[in-house]
């Protein structure tokens, strides 16, 4: 399943670009998978496979000594670190930093921050993130006395307003998290126009932007968002399962990290505990290399536009779908091609299992957005389906979708 008409936006022709994906070739009963899963993990070309593969069979060993493969291990873990500043234009590389996953960098870094808040600080979270981006920071706030508050989206149309965001600001707020894109239901709100206002109000907090689901829609840049810390996964953007954390030099190094004592005193290494998942690392590397290859993120974000703006003009023929969200075409730019929808009289487990067993694969549930299902009222209905397109996914796909959501809307839930 190709697209010419828009083979154009992406460097490589679509169909040469889906053929470096080993997974997207499967079939369920004679048709063709459709993967529309990305947002809990994308698919990996087979660039990041080899490249993990090299590092264990070629490379492996731990760090720091002096015999070619501990080289070579340091020597990857160095460009890997030099191409995923570039990819988020951050400063310098000692900025970046490895982990597991986002969730348990978050939760480190919550623990050194709250050390510097005292009771009667404030701290502010959103009710549209992922609980990744609340949770460190709400418990980090209860260890330190200091005030927790909320910044809601509207319901209307799941967005985050700057002017909610102005009530909160005050001189004791002391650190804000929010998202750069929602994973629920792919809303980005104003970022740059948040920092703005939280610089000029609140001059003494810091700044965390969750972009884990924005990565792999969008470019990032750190800089030109002026955050103070930023976090990512590898995985949700073509790479093998690894976290990466973004902070600004200055803080990275000020604040005191819970670590071991032999370990590096200085940044990046004071930040990464224990040994790291090498060959994730070189899987990294290779992702970004992959990205690149295919045209880069401004062109990916280029080629999803149109995917985003096909499904929401389609979707207009599916009688009772409701996407929670923007659903204006002419806003395509504020949102990430993942979509929270409900379908009249469905479970939300009920339609991704019925979509599943025609080969098209979407997650149904929270997603970790507790609050955003919660504030949609949407509990006792299974929360959401996520229809989550990457840049991998074709407008056949998109297509293809619809078509079933409209059969299965005319069909109604099984009794
Ligand atoms: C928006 C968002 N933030 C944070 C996370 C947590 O990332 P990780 O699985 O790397 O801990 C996820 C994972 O789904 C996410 O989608």
């Amino acid at each position: 399943m190709t697209s010419p008409a828009l083979a154009g936006a992406l460097s490589v022709p679509h169909g040469e670009l889906r053929a470096l994906f080993p997974s997207l070739g499967q079939q369920v009963d004679g048709r063709d998978a459709v993967f529309l899963d990305g947002p809990g993990g994308t698919q990996v070309p087979l660039s990041v496979m080899e490249a993990m593969s090299a590092y264990l069979s070629r490379d492996n060993a731990n760090t720091g000594g002096s015999f070619i493969t501990s080289q070579r291990t340091d020597a990857a873990v160095a460009s890997a670190r030099a191409e995923t500043a570039r990819f988020l234009n951050a400063a310098r590389s000692e900025e970046i930093v490895f982990g597991q996953n986002s969730t348990s960098l978050w939760f480190a870094l919550s623990r050194a921050l709250a050390r510097t808040w005292r009771a009667g600080d404030e701290i502010i979270v959103t009710s549209l993130d992922h609980d990744a981006n609340i949770t460190p920071w709400t418990l980090a706030a209860r260890d330190a006395g200091a005030t927790v508050r909320t910044w809601e989206f509207r319901t209307e149309d799941c967005t985050l307003r700057l002017e909610g965001l102005d009530a909160l600001l005050t001189d004791r707020t002391r650190h804000i998290a929010f998202t750069h894109a929602s994973n629920a239901v792919g809303t980005i709100p104003d970022v740059a126009g948040a920092i703005r206002r939280v610089r000029a109000k609140s001059p003494g907090a810091t700044v965390f932007i969750d972009a884990v689901h924005h990565t792999p829609h969008n470019p990032v840049d750190v800089r030109a968002l002026d955050c103070d810390f930023l976090g990512c996964s590898a995985y949700k953007f073509c790479g093998p399962h690894l976290g990466i954390l973004y902070g600004k030099y200055e803080h990275l190094d000020r604040l005191e990290a819970y670590k071991v004592r032999p370990s590096y005193a200085k940044p990046p290494g004071k930040w990464e505990t224990g040994t790291q998942s090498f060959e994730s690392i070189s899987g990294l590397r290779a992702a970004l290399a992959y990205l690149e290859s295919v045209g880069g993120m401004e062109r990916i974000h280029e080629y999803e536009l149109g995917l985003v703006r096909a499904f929401l003009e389609q979707a207009r023929a599916v009688p009772d779908l409701t996407i929670h969200g923007l659903t204006d075409p002419a806003r395509a730019g504020e949102r990430t091609p993942t979509f929270g929808v409900t379908l009249e009289g469905w479970n939300a487990s009920a339609l991704a299992a019925q979509l599943g067993a025609q080969g098209i694969f979407v997650w149904d549930g929270h997603f970790y957005a507790v609050d955003v299902i919660d504030r949609l009222g949407l509990k006792d209905r299974g929360g959401l389906v996520r229809i989550g397109f990457a840049h991998y996914n074709t407008h056949e796909e998109v297509t293809r979708t619809i078509g079933a959501l409209k059969e299965l809307a005319e069909r109604g839930p099984a009794a």
